[in-house]
């Protein structure tokens, strides 16, 4: 394997991926540029069906291996929620806002909460997923103007996902543990 289509146009995403994955020698190219410009409905009711949904929906189109990404916030004392809803729990801007409302009355003790990532790989022969996860609680208010959607409330650590540089992010995070499961699957060949 030469090349590897990362289903996503995020920037951000490319970058780390290119980066954990690059011992590999194998290109990562975002969809754009592998030519599969479509968006499929991401019904799925966990991270893995999303994953895979997007990951089979762009090898049905460039048919050379292909990886997605999905991921979202698990709140243990909302039962797990927003998870696979977390783009959509709230107008872009205001998912901090309306968590920290739903957790107002939640003691210290109850207030963890975990990242979730799940990595769906699928070429001609094979398809697999791998997960990561980042562990940390849910503060008591915004801090930090770094990262996106949940960061500013996510405490893992000292800091906030806000708080911290995107090193220092990558070293912890989701996305970061998922990817480097992948490296390891795709290192096994
Ligand atoms: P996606 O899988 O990248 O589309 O992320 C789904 C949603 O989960 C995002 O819209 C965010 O609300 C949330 N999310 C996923 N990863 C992160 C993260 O690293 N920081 C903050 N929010 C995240």
């Amino acid at each position: 394997m030469n090349k590897i289509v990362f289903a996503t146009n995020n920037a951000n995403k490319l970058r780390e991926a290119a980066e954990i994955l690059a011992p590999l020698g194998i290109e990562v190219i975002s969809q754009r540029e592998a030519g599969a410009d479509c968006e499929p409905e991401e019904n799925g009711v966990t991270f893995a069906e999303n994953a895979m949904i997007k990951a089979k929906a762009v090898f049905d189109i460039v048919k050379i291996p292909v990886f997605a990404d999905d991921s979202g916030l698990c709140v243990d004392a909302l039962d797990g929620r927003p998870g696979v809803y977390s783009a959509r729990y709230a107008p872009k801007g205001q998912e901090c806002a309306k968590l920290l409302d739903e957790m107002k009355d939640i003691p210290d003790d109850k207030r963890n909460a975990s990242f979730q990532c799940v990595i769906a790989y699928v070429d001609e022969n094979s398809s697999f997923t791998v997960n990561g996860a980042c562990l940390g609680k849910i503060g008591y208010e915004e801090k930090g103007e770094n990262g996106f959607g949940y960061d500013p409330v996510f405490v893992c650590g000292e800091k906030t996902m806000a708080e911290m540089t995107a090193e220092e992010k990558n070293a912890v995070s989701h996305r970061g543990a998922a990817l480097t499961a992948l490296y390891k699957m795709l290192a096994k060949g």
